[in-house]
């Protein structure tokens, strides 16, 4: 498929904040390939003049603060699911998850567990001893890792599962744990084997091993990108013991790659700040993404003049403050063959940084120092894109729509008070011009639904009052219909990201009427995650399935400062399930 850039983006000097082992960026800039065959739409003389403009203007952001984002590579980990015997596994540490019943012990205090009992045998009972002295007993977060003869490891570590009938959550867990044992003892080889895995069906043993892939790489990743000194992994291979073996579980296993690769992007894309990724930036970004996949990706970036063609003043109404120009980002994907059963559309919200604007973000609350995350939820749209790209499903259409631009101060400004007409003609009075994100979604979903697709799913940073209701890991699902919310429901299931559904109160739409136009953007503090959510389903159309996801909370990690990657792998299990 050919990538389509129907404008000039300021592709031959752009940012690159997200560099990639696959990436074929040079060092600090990127040039999409001439293979990528742009088409650019302007004609020659306005393109000179804009391109010297837009130059200016990524030049001017892109040396804000002369920041670059470093070129850091991340090397792939091979994982391998293999059947050797856990003594004769040769390697630099054997990790073993054991739940608090493994961990039961006879009148001997010998293990009953088979497993333990025979690396306790090889190592003349020192792991028992170990175990007790350190009081290790198997709950979750708990490990230890011991350096002793006896083994073809060098080490063994015992990593705690909690409870038996464990999650998938809580072996994603042990992935993460087995990252951080290995950071610190530095290894290059690792195998993972649970203490009980006798009786697990075929789907369960798929399960448990892509959990423990996923979560040892995203446990593995650190954003060094902007650091000038930095430890490097030295993980290199991960070998899955007593989960089976063949080509079934190969493929999941590449598959957990795909997805958590994707979601590394995403979380690069979110820990970017707003000096580097401008919404040119993102929307470069995108073009790389689709034409890295091009067989399957298309790109359509939309300029501010284009949007304005398409009416879009709710959405512009937001970018107009900003130097950095707003670029409306829209990917397509289409499987390499085969008919469409369904036609989906992937929402996100991409806001570069909320100032606020001249409701601007002031006192402690207000978390204006984070506000480079408010382009979380188009992180986790293109994230899954980067991912679809490579699992490549049959029978499904997705469309990844990003309304990008920034929230800032300047006399060109939307005032409060400011009436806006959005491209399906409804009028917004602006009580509030920090409650952009839903007047940017506004326009972006009216052009969802002009794509002819049956569901659509948002995703955004969208209110604090989220993060107040359900805190800082679980995010907001709202929807009329139950339909989708089982589908998605289903499909958290499986990544074990953390939804929980709200009411989409009708009554509450009193509070948003205006006197002068058809609402307002922002009531009382009262219920804003559920009024928000209200705001975007004025524009969407009543024939689509529609949910919108509030993850103001669980986009970032407080207590480390960096973007988790939230939501990526829940969408990519949706639309796996709308494939066939
Ligand atoms: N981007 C913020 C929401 C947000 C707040 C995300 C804190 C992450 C952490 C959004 O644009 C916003 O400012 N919402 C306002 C809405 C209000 C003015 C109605 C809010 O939640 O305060
Ligand atoms: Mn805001
Ligand atoms: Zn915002």
């Amino acid at each position: 498929m050919v990538v389509t850039i129907v404008a000039s983006l300021p592709c031959f000097l752009l940012a690159s904040p997200v560099s990639h082992a696959s990436s074929t960026s040079s060092l600090f800039f990127t040039r999409l390939s001439s293979s990528a065959r742009l088409r650019l739409s302007f004609a020659v003389a306005p393109l000179c003049s804009r391109r010297a403009k837009f130059m200016a203007h990524s030049l001017a952001s892109a040396n804000l603060g002369l920041t670059q984002p470093a070129n850091i590579e991340h090397p792939k980990i091979a994982f391998a699911a293999i059947e050797v015997d856990v003594g004769e596994w040769k390697g630099d540490m054997l990790a073993v998850g054991v739940t608090e019943k493994d961990m039961t012990k006879d009148e001997n205090s010998k293990f009953e567990n088979s497993i333990l009992k025979k690396l306790d045998g090889l190592l003349g009972g020192l792991l028992a001893e170990a175990s007790s002295e350190e009081d290790f007993t198997g709950k979750t977060g708990q490990s230890i890792v011991l350096r002793l003869p006896g083994l073809g490891s060098k080490r063994v570590g015992l990593i705690g599962l909690g409870k038996p009938a464990s999650s998938p959550a809580s072996f994603f867990g042990l992935g993460e744990s087995v990252a951080a044992a290995a950071k610190t003892a530095q290894v290059n080889s690792v195998a993972v084997v649970l203490a009980s895995s006798e009786g697990l069906s075929n789907e369960s043993e798929l399960g448990i091993a892509s959990a423990i892939a996923s979560g040892t790489v995203l446990g593995i990743h650190e954003d060094n990108r902007y650091k000038t000194e930095s430890k490097k992994s030295q993980l290199k291979s991960v070998d899955i013991l007593g989960l089976g073996t063949g080509p079934e579980l190969e493929k999941k296993l590449k598959f957990a790659q795909d997805v958590s690769s994707a979601v590394v992007f995403g979380r690069e894309l979110v820990n970017s700040p707003a000096n580097v990724l401008t919404p040119a930036a993102l929307a470069a970004e995108a073009s790389k993404i689709a034409s890295s996949y091009s067989d399957v990706l298309s790109a359509n970036i939309l300029t501010a003049e284009q949007c304005k063609e398409l009416k879009m003043g709710s959405y512009l109404g937001v970018a107009a403050a900003s130097d950095n120009p707003p670029y409306f980002i829209h990917l397509c994907y289409k499987p390499p063959s085969g008919p469409i059963k369904s036609k989906l559309a992937l929402v996100g919200k991409g806001l570069t940084f909320d100032s606020g604007g001249y409701n601007i973000k002031t006192g402690p609350g207000s978390a204006i120092d984070i506000m480079k995350n408010d382009m979380g939820g188009s992180a986790a749209v293109l994230g899954a894109a980067k991912a679809l790209g490579q699992i490549k499903p049959p029978g499904v259409e997705v469309h990844f729509i990003v309304a990008s631009c920034e929230n800032m101060i300047s006399g060109t400004g939307m005032r409060p008070g400011d009436i806006l007409t959005a491209s399906n003609g409804k009028t917004i009075e602006v009580t509030d011009t920090d409650a952009e994100g839903r007047l940017t979604l506004a326009d972006a979903l009216v052009y969802a639904c002009n794509q002819g697709v049956e569901k659509i799913v948002d995703l955004a940073t969208l209110t604090g009052a989220c993060i107040v209701a359900l805190g800082p890991s679980i995010a907001g699902v709202f929807t009329p219909s139950d339909e989708l919310a089982k589908e998605v429901f289903e499909a958290s299931d499986i990544s074990g990201e953390k939804f929980w559904r709200m009411p989409l109160e009708e009554s509450y739409w009193e509070s948003m009427k205006s006197g002068v136009a058809d609402m307002i953007n922002a009531g009382s503090r009262e219920a804003d995650a559920i009024t928000a959510a209200l705001f975007l389903k004025q524009f969407v159309d009543e024939k689509v399935q529609w949910m919108h996801i509030d993850l103001a909370g669980p986009v970032w990690n407080e207590k480390k400062r960096v973007a988790t990657g939230f939501g990526v792998s829940t969408l990519v299990e949706w639309v796996l399930k709308n494939s066939y």
